[in-house]
């Protein structure tokens, strides 16, 4: 052995199951669960639409967490490493999802930046009765027109707390798995929850939210007949639920070898999927009331993604009695909950620096957030970022995370028919032990049902420019970026891996193969690095 050669740094790990659990839920229950998900479901039907959403979680967004979580553990590294030992071919997938997660970062940094300063207003009603919609796109975004193309013009109010959004989470990547992530999933969750259930018990006392849980509840069986609807709820469980880019693949790696992976998973998935329907109930008694305040039906009021977040929560914090307790609880809360997902995006490409190169964690951290945090404010601190947001969150959610689950579960149950290993893997320790139905799950039903939502969303972007945005716009945020990251993501995947690297090196890794009786990986096993002879061939 050369002993010129450094070790790597000894493997993070979670102080203990609850805390893994913690923080999964941390990372699922995010931006998509407060803002999103009300949408969604109204959009796709009211109360019928849960019928398209539970079967998406039951068919598609379970089965596929279990994938991720087996995957992480039973090749214990992050994205790239884990694809990588299970295939060489197999790492390109691990990079994809850690570039997916560098495009996600940047602009989510920023709506949490948004977010912290509404609590703020929501404390002072700085925006002034009547003047929400304006005073958010014009006083606060200083929204401009990407016609002219990509502005430089610095929006401080957004660019100053956007700064300290990427501080907060640079310090708490820096003290690492348990210290870091861990403590801020210990303190933040549960703190999200009781602001959040303190919220609904409000909003329900508010007059008209019956009318609101009315609308939001009554089915639209029609809508079932509608493919967008049930495309869309498969489309929200993978973002919803942090599925297929790398984050439970990541966190996963990081928990103790003898461990209950189905039972942690559903857990984690059902404490999602509760936290939705309970910002569904929050989020549309509160619009029952704004539509009794206006005299209207609340379909009227029911507005999309940032706009209901944004525009028509600040005008029931300004006619509500109570509104800035209840604005202060609901932007707190969508803070918090971005706070935990975001510092799971980030995971992922700090933990696949670190085996890439074998650093250890503030190198690491340092070196990825600083460029991203310059990034994010380059792009969202602008008054042309909330154009640039759309695109790229459309198109980062269609062609990234849905393409590479749709890749990723062809490559796993049919090129390198992992599927049993896989499944042998979760039910060693698990209390819900997963057969045939998971593995049809994961190897047809997935890949019909994403093959199907991929053509349709290229279909659907395809034959017009999205959002309305200049066709050279759309070219470069939305269809260049996508295309971009599957490249660099191959070329990354070719550099090779540091000497000192997880995947050259692992006694860890190797106890582990041991103690479980683990054949060693035909392709990586890091066992034959330990003689000379094989260290050439080994890893690389
Ligand atoms: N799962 C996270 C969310 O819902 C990313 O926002």
């Amino acid at each position: 052995m050369s002993n010129a050669v450094a070790r790597p740094p000894k493997r993070e790990a979670f102080g203990s199951r609850n805390v893994f659990i913690l923080s999964a839920i941390g990372s699922a229950v995010g931006l998509g669960n407060i803002w999103r998900f009300p949408y969604v479901a109204y959009e796709g039907g009211g109360g019928a639409f849960l019928i398209p959403y539970l079967c998406a979680l039951l068919t598609a967004g379970i089965p596929l967490l279990f994938l991720d979580y087996s995957i992480g553990h039973r090749f214990r590294g992050s994205a790239p490493l884990a694809f990588r030992r299970m295939h060489r071919a197999a790492e390109p997938l691990g990079w994809w999802q850690v570039l997916i997660c560098v495009v996600i970062s940047v602009y989510y940094a920023v709506i949490i930046a948004w977010a912290a300063m509404y609590t703020w207003f929501s404390a002072l009603l700085t925006w002034g009765p009547g003047n929400e919609n304006d005073f958010f796109f014009s006083d606060f975004l200083q929204m401009g027109d990407v016609s002219t193309g990509l502005s430089l013009e610095f929006v401080p109010q957004v660019g100053v707390p956007l700064l300290v959004v990427w501080i907060v989470t640079i310090v708490i990547m820096g003290f690492g798995v348990k210290r870091g992530i861990g403590r801020a999933n210990t303190v933040l969750l549960p703190l999200l929850t009781l602001m959040f259930i303190v919220l609904v018990i409000q909003a329900l006392f508010l007059p008209g939210a019956m009318d609101g849980l009315n609308a939001f509840f009554t089915p639209n069986w029609a809508a079932l007949a509608d493919p967008g609807v049930w495309a869309s709820a498969y489309g929200h469980i993978f973002f919803s639920l942090s599925v297929a880019f790398g984050i439970m693949v990541t966190y996963s790696s990081y928990l103790k070898r003898k461990t209950d992976l189905t039972g942690s998973g559903l857990v984690v998935g059902f404490a999602n999927s509760g936290f939705e329907i309970l910002a569904g109930i929050g989020v549309f008694a509160a619009l029952g009331f704004m539509a009794q305040a206006q005299a209207a039906e609340v379909s009227e009021v029911a507005s999309a993604g940032i706009g209901l977040a944004f525009v028509a929560f600040p005008t029931i914090v300004s006619q509500a009695a109570g509104g800035p307790i209840i604005g202060v609880l609901f932007f707190g809360a969508l803070t918090f909950a971005g706070l935990t997902s975001m510092i799971s995006v980030l995971e992922v490409i700090v933990a696949a620096i670190q085996d890439k190169l074998g650093w250890g964690r503030v190198r690491a951290t340092l070196t990825v957030t600083i460029p991203l945090a310059v990034i994010s404010m380059a792009f969202f601190s602008t008054t042309t970022a909330l154009a640039v947001l759309d695109t790229t969150d459309a198109f980062v959610n269609a062609f990234g995370i849905m393409a590479v689950a749709l890749a990723a579960v062809i490559v796993v149950a049919w090129v390198l028919h992992k599927l049993p290993v896989l499944q042998e893997h979760l039910n060693r320790r698990s209390s819900f032990r997963v057969g045939l139905i998971w593995k049809l799950l994961v190897g047809v039903l997935a890949p019909v049902v994403l093959g199907y939502l991929f053509i349709s969303e290229i279909v659907s972007k395809a034959s017009e420019t999205y959002g309305g945005y200049p066709d050279w716009f759309v070219s470069v945020f939305g269809w260049g970026m996508v295309i971009a990251l599957v490249v660099i993501a191959i070329l990354l995947s070719l550099l090779p891996w540091s000497r000192s690297s997880h995947a050259k090196d692992d006694p860890e890794y190797d106890e582990f193969l041991v103690e479980e009786k683990y054949e060693p990986d035909a392709e990586t096993g890091t066992i034959q690095v330990q003689t000379d002879s094989t260290q050439k061939g080994a890893g690389r």
